[in-house]
């Protein structure tokens, strides 16, 4: 696996051409989330993983409510657009595994084709569950090419959730919606 260092170069070098190249591919996962994911009754949203800040967008279009939106991402050219394309949003670069957000925050915790990218993903999602709430909801996938979802579920699992609901994108994710157990 590429360090962390290249991975951002690869994704900085490709943030200009990522909307119109990945979009349309993403918007199903979108969905795929959304119809296993209540955001109406949500306050604290956070995208680990943003990219060019897509979901948060459409999210905030859909439910905004006095809502607050926190997107993450390694590479500055990633954050740079979706700063430019959602400037009451608020996004960070900083990594995934080291995330520089106080505990107990977030109800809802998203992580869209972003995990495959880790060398430690168990780790990543413990750090993702630090920041949450107890009773937060989140919603992991990952590319099928790189990971079973046997095995997502079973890192979910080991790092303490539990699992509400799995889905197969007919197109490229597996994904799973899960809890922090008690
Ligand atoms: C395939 S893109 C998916 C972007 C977005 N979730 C979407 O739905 O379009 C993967 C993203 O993960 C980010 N990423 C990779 N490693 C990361 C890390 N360690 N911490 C934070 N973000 C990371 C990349 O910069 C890239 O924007």
């Amino acid at each position: 696996m590429a360090n962390k260092k290249e991975i951002a170069r690869r994704y900085d070098s490709s943030a200009e051409i990522y909307d119109s190249r990945y979009k349309d591919i993403q918007i199903h996962k979108y969905i795929e989330i959304f119809s296993r994911v209540d955001f109406q009754n949500s306050k604290e949203i956070i995208d680990i993983g943003c990219g060019t800040g897509s979901f948060l967008g459409l999210i905030q279009s859909i439910s905004d409510n006095g809502r607050s939106f926190v997107g993450i991402d390694l590479s500055h050219e990633m954050i740079k657009i979706a700063h430019s394309k959602h400037p009451d949003i608020d996004f960070i670069v900083a990594d995934s595994d080291n995330l520089p957000i106080k505990e107990g925050l977030f109800d809802r915790v998203l992580s869209v084709t972003h995990l495959q990218n880790l060398p430690e993903p168990k780790q990543t999602i413990e750090e993702m569950s630090r920041i949450s709430t107890e009773d937060a909801i989140f919603a992991v996938s990952i590319l099928r090419k790189t990971w079973t979802k046997e095995k997502l579920k079973q890192v979910a699992e080991e790092s303490n959730l539990e699992i509400y609901s799995e889905w197969t994108d007919d197109v490229e994710d597996i994904g799973i919606v899960c809890g922090r157990n008690p």
